[in-house]
């Protein structure tokens, strides 16, 4: 079997997906959204070449198989890079940027449009073989790749530099409740 995304608890660790986190921190969640999102497209990549390269007609048990497991890998690995989002990265970054409010709301939308996609793609595995399923089954994958592609590309670009503004944020309170008045002793004691 090909690479899997690794989220390591069988639902998203809250802790190790907060950018805020002092040992994850941003960069760290950056790094694991963008090497999801590689391997995710990698992954989807080579099975919208094995489509194409098939050609037209009904296709083969191979190919039933690799969709049978990109499905199962959108409804488990991916759905859990979703949820870590929606659940951690997008409430931390709204919470602190409120002004991203209409942007998030679009890539959950995304979400909740790839969900149905792999939904849709589990259950016409399931259906009847034919060459009409096999057409829907490739104009189904077609549009979930490049949704997908559209997605991350639109995540990356929206989320990702906000996420190194989150870590600063806390810093900058803090420095801005300034100096203690220990200095002003000197003078009090005249
Ligand atoms: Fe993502
Ligand atoms: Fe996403």
């Amino acid at each position: 079997m090909t690479a899997v995304i690794r989220l390591r608890p069988a639902r998203p660790d809250a802790t190790d997906m907060d950018p805020t986190n002092e040992n994850t921190g941003a960069s760290g969640t950056r790094a694991r959204l963008r090497s999801e999102h590689g391997r995710t497209l990698r992954r989807a990549r080579r099975v919208e070449e094995m489509l194409r390269s098939g050609g037209a007609g009904r296709m083969r048990a191979v190919e039933h198989r690799s969709l049978r497991s990109f499905a199962a890998f959108l409804l488990g690995a991916y759905e859990r890079h979703m949820s870590a989002e929606e659940s951690v990265v997008f409430p931390r970054l709204e919470q602190e940027f409120p002004e991203l409010g209409e942007t998030l709301r679009r890539l959950r939308a995304d979400h909740d449009e790839l969900r149905a996609m792999s939904r849709d793609l589990e259950r016409l595995l399931s259906a009847a073989p034919g060459e009409r399923r096999d057409e829907r089954l490739f104009v189904l994958v077609m549009d979930l790749v490049e949704l997908m592609r559209l997605h991350f590309h639109a995540e990356e670009q929206a989320v990702f530099g906000w996420l190194g503004r989150l870590r600063a944020a806390p810093a900058a309170s803090k420095r801005s409740r300034g100096p203690r008045r220990a200095p002003s002793r000197r003078r009090a004691s005249h």
